[in-house]
């Protein structure tokens, strides 16, 4: 595996494979690596000659009072996971690759409005501000033909095929599905936070998404009995503080009243002073799954 730091360095080896009829896939992260990373890594791979991964963790997607500071940091690790999983080349930028110092100095970012608004949106002012500008300027950096996200992240997923769209940006977004621990807590580098009690309380976020499951495959068809059901399990564990508990539409990202089509059911939880989501993707039985693209 090959590690570039500059943007020549990235550019030049992408453009040698590009020349020679391969195309590329592309894993943007901010590292502190899990199965969950190296799974999209793994359907990279399945879907383009050559994988990119990028180790960055993004400033600007990082709130004032948010952990970016401690958010845990392990480069030499996470290369050798990389290059286990089979990708070619990680892209390990410093924050001056990402955002020329100038002068003038780095000034202009990319404001996603419609599925960035609410939840995340709204708890994390400017976060998918940040994200969308570092993942538009991977994308160009990059140029790969194929981009994997994780449904982990469903806001961010929809905030990124949006931003897909409305700028007729020239890449392919494949979802991943979510990677769990064995008693169902969804894998993420900010379980590292949590104390034992904490990690064992965590998994009431799983255990409440199918209870709202169930409920549904029962039959129940109102959005507010599906967010009272969530709210009913998570408040059930003492050391959680529910942020949010929706149903949402599966593309727009809004709320719904009447469950039908492709929905979203995600969390926001503090378990002690560790923020994590979830969420599960959700078909109301009935109703036909149409995929789109
Ligand atoms: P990060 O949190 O490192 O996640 C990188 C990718 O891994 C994202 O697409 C995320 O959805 C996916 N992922 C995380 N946990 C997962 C799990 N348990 N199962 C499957 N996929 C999982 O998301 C970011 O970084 C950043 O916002 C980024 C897109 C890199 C922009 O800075």
């Amino acid at each position: 595996m090959i590690t570039a730091r500059t943007a020549d360095d990235l550019r030049r080896q992408v453009s040698a494979w590009r020349v020679a009829g391969d195309t590329i896939g592309f894993v943007p992260t901010m590292g502190a690596l899990h199965e969950g990373h190296l799974s999209l890594v793994k359907i990279a791979r399945e879907r383009a000659d050559r994988v990119v991964a990028s180790v960055f963790v993004n400033p600007t997607q990082f709130g004032p009072n948010e952990d970016f500071n401690r958010y845990p940091r392990q480069p030499e690790k996470d290369a050798a996971m990389l290059e286990e999983a089979g990708c070619d080349l990680l892209f390990l930028p410093g924050v001056e690759t990402i955002y020329p110092p100038g002068p003038p100095s780095h000034s202009t970012f990319v404001e996603p409005a419609g599925a960035a608004e609410g939840l995340e949106g709204a708890c994390r002012p400017g976060h998918f501000r940040g994200v969308a500008t570092v993942v538009l300027a991977l994308f160009n950096l990059v140029r790969a033909d194929v981009a994997v996200f994780g449904e982990k992240d469903a806001q961010q997923l929809a905030v990124i095929r949006q931003m897909v769209r409305d700028l007729h940006l020239p890449v392919e977004i494949v979802p991943g599905p979510t990677v769990r621990e064995a008693d169902g807590l969804a894998m993420s580098s900010r379980n590292a936070y949590l104390s034992p009690e904490e990690r064992r309380a965590a998994t009431v976020l799983h255990r409440s998404l199918e209870a709202a499951r169930e409920l549904i495959q029962a039959g129940q068809r109102r959005a507010d009995e599906v967010r009272r059901r969530l709210r009913e399990v998570l408040n059930t564990e003492p050391l959680a503080r529910v942020e949010y508990a929706e149903v949402v539409d599966a593309e727009s990202f809004q709320p719904v009243e009447v469950l039908k089509g492709r929905l979203v059911l995600p969390l926001a939880v503090r378990v002690g002073g560790t923020r994590l989501i979830d969420n599960i993707r959700v078909t109301p039985p009935g109703v036909s799954e149409i995929s789109k693209p």
